[in-house]
């Protein structure tokens, strides 16, 4: 699939205020830092479509893409992020599980992990709700740029075991910087949205 078009529907906190136009959906979902807004930016191919920042906790809304006029594209709020709040934390989880819980149209999670970092038990949380849910999921491990081709197999290995996922499970291995895993992902995208 190649994207020729994407643009920024809206920002949304609460179900009255998603896109009402019922069509396939695919979200992307990490830990706060991940890269989710720079995946975004980079499968679309438009450098500043979602905003990236340093600092975790940049997106806090749910935000809504149109995509080559077919389907969305849904930015999420990252979790775990250790300086939030307890109150905002609890209201940011009670958003996405409203949104993963109930949204009809969504198709599937791109779910991201950081490359370098063993899972955390939010990651492990998250995955088993979607699971729980029947949602599809493709994992993603992010910002590959970051360990020597040498060094991978091991990372994705201790991923894998972190997250009891089979040795078979596919991972894609993603960079926002050098474009590494796009058509991979952009196919897998792609299959959701058609199933
Ligand atoms: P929140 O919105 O806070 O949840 O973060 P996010 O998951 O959207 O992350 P974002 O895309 O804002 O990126 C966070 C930081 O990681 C930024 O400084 C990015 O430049 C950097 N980054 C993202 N992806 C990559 C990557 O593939 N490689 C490298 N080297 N850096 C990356
Ligand atoms: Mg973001």
């Amino acid at each position: 699939m190649r994207i020729k078009k994407a643009e920024f529907i809206k920002s949304a906190l609460k179900p009255e205020h998603y896109p009402q136009e019922v069509i396939p959906e695919v979200a992307f979902s990490g830990r706060s830092n991940v890269g989710k807004s720079s995946m975004f930016n980079q499968l679309v191919g438009q450098k500043s479509l979602a905003r990236v920042s340093r600092q975790p906790g940049r997106t806090q809304t749910i935000n809504f893409f149109l995509v080559n006029n077919s389907f969305h594209m849904v930015d999420l709020p990252g979790y775990g992020f250790a300086k939030v709040p307890l109150k905002v934390k609890a209201q940011w989880g009670k958003m996405m599980e409203t949104y993963l819980g109930k949204r009809q149209q969504l198709r599937g999670v791109v779910l991201l992990l950081d490359i370098r970092h063993k899972p955390t038990g939010d990651d492990r949380q998250m995955l088993d709700w979607l699971i729980d849910n029947k949602l599809p999921v493709i994992v993603v491990a992010t910002k590959s740029d970051k360990i020597s081709k040498g060094r991978r197999q091991h990372h994705l290995a201790v991923i894998k075991k972190e997250l009891a996922l089979s040795p078979e499970q596919q991972i894609v291995q993603f960079s926002s910087q050098t474009g590494e895993g796009k058509e991979l992902l952009l196919s897998g995208v792609e299959a959701l949205i058609n199933e």
